[in-house]
């Protein structure tokens, strides 16, 4: 039987008062429509249609390639007339699947059963019981506010008071037999308060052609909750963030405070992790067993191998080439790691060091103030404070390798290509433009001279 799923994501959004579309905004690093559409994916439909209308360019430009059907809603003149959009679309018989752009946190498996429920045949509701309802629409049940059979919905804006104190809501996901949604959406009027054509109004057309209404709970109000402003949004993404830390805490990952952790993305963590306050993780991030983060850290595409330690307001950007911390390794406080920093093992990185694109051996440091980039560095290396490789010539990128127990004096300028030989020491402040020969030192300054009997300017006297 097929299945075909629609997503409404025509809206405008006033109520977040941006020029962005609202299903582009982002909850965990992720649109609200990305959220979506991925948990959809699980579900394997035959087509999935997205309904685009407000900022219908942006939307479609993130989504270009991932296999989805985009239809314009214009203009949007409610619900009811956005699926009827997408009417043309979908196959004859079988189950239509109808998810709202803006309830991103919606669970697969809530989903699948919305589906299973419908069978083709019944036209399912996912509803939840809600503390405050307000704004939304009200399911109302013949006799039994509880038990009673489904009759409709009413939207908050057309019930009257007493239909407002009911709490069980429409949660804006339906299951709809295909052939019969078709027909009720041909149907639709828009006589209500909002002069919109209202999806909702299919509920009581079902119900007078007796075809059978189920409404499915949805597990918790979390998977449910809708963003309409920017107070909502940050209220979901602290509930998301809270599941998550709560996830770490119980697999053994010790959380300074879990009210204080962001992970947007995909964060995965080995046995005695310790992650102080104010961390973000973006992206995939591996961290291996005993690692320790300490506070104010942003770790973005990162693997981080046994016992090393990041300490704090260390970035990290490991982007698309990923970046990675070898096992003992130390970072930080305040170093920037970038896409292609690989560094071995128990290798040292201190403040105001940036490395990209660089591979370090085992045990090499760099501990104050200095710049790798394109670099090969050797085993036990000591790159000197305030030393720098001087990688690009303003049209190319060049390497700079450093053999194994390279020293490099403070305030260095490597000018790449160059190679240093194992063994090599560069003299403090010299700036270097070719191959340095293993073994031996290498200085490129001016020497000191003392100027015997000189004397300090005074002040001229008046
Ligand atoms: C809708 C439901 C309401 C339910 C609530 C759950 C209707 C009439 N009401 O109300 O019963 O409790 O969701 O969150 O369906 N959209 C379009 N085109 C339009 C209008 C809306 O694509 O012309 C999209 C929006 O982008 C959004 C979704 O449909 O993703 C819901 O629209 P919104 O206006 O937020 O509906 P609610 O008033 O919240
Ligand atoms: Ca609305």
């Amino acid at each position: 039987m097929a299945l075909d799923i629609v997503i409404m994501a025509a809206g405008k959004g006033t109520r977040m008062k941006s020029a962005r579309p609202k299903v582009m905004h982002r909850l965990a690093g992720r649109s609200l429509l990305q959220h979506v559409v991925d948990t959809a994916a699980g579900l394997k439909a035959d087509r999935t249609v997205v309904i685009t209308g407000h900022g219908a360019d942006q939307a479609e430009a993130a989504f270009a390639g991932a296999g989805l059907a985009f239809v314009r809603q214009e203009p949007q003149l409610g619900t009811g007339h956005a699926v009827q959009q997408a009417v043309p679309q979908l196959h004859d018989e079988g189950t239509t699947l109808i998810l709202n752009g803006d309830v991103p946190l919606i669970g697969a498996g809530t989903l699948a059963r919305l589906v299973q429920a419908c069978g083709g045949k019944s036209l399912a509701l996912l509803t939840v019981v809600l503390d405050d309802p307000t704004g939304y629409g009200r399911i109302i049940r013949s006799g039994d506010p509880v038990g009673g059979t489904v009759e409709g919905i009413v939207e908050h804006k057309d019930a009257t008071p007493a239909q407002r104190h009911i709490q069980e809501i429409y949660t804006g996901v339906m299951a709809a037999p295909t052939a019969h949604l078709k027909r009720w959406l041909a149907a639709l009027k828009n006589d209500n308060a909002q002069k919109e054509y209202y999806l909702t109004d299919v509920v009581a057309m079902a119900v007078a052609d007796h075809v059978h209404v189920v409404a499915t709970h949805a597990n918790d109000e979390t998977e449910v909750l809708g963003i309409n402003s920017a107070a909502q949004l940050a209220e979901l993404e602290r509930r998301y963030q809270r599941r998550i830390a709560d996830a770490l805490m119980e697999a053994g990952v010790r959380l300074a405070d879990p009210d204080r952790i962001d992970v947007r993305g995909e964060l995965v963590c080995g046995q005695d992790v310790e992650i102080d306050v104010n961390c973000v993780f973006e992206g995939r991030v591996e961290l291996g067993d005993n690692v320790r983060i300490a506070s104010h850290c942003v770790i973005r595409n990162c693997r981080i191998e046994d016992n090393a330690l990041v300490r704090s307001f260390t970035h990290v950007d490991g982007e698309k080439s990923g970046a990675r911390i070898g096992r003992g390794a130390e970072v930080g406080p305040f170093a920037r790691l970038r896409p292609g920093a690989d560094l071995g093992e128990d290798v040292h990185i201190g403040n105001f060091v940036e490395v990209k694109n660089s591979t370090l051996a085992k045990g090499a440091k760099a501990n104050h103030l200095a710049y790798l980039g394109d670099a090969t560095v050797g085993e036990r290396v000591n790159y000197g404070a305030g030393s720098i490789t001087a990688n690009y010539d303003g049209a190319n990128k060049h390497r700079t390798v450093l053999g194994d127990d390279v020293h490099v004096g403070s305030n260095c300028v490597l000018v790449a290509p160059i190679t240093v030989g194992a063994g090599a020491t560069i003299g403090a402040g010299s700036t270097v433009s070719k191959d340095a020969p293993a073994g031996q030192l290498t200085v490129a300054r001016a020497k000191a001279q003392s100027l015997a009997g000189w004397t300090r300017p005074v002040k001229a006297k008046k």
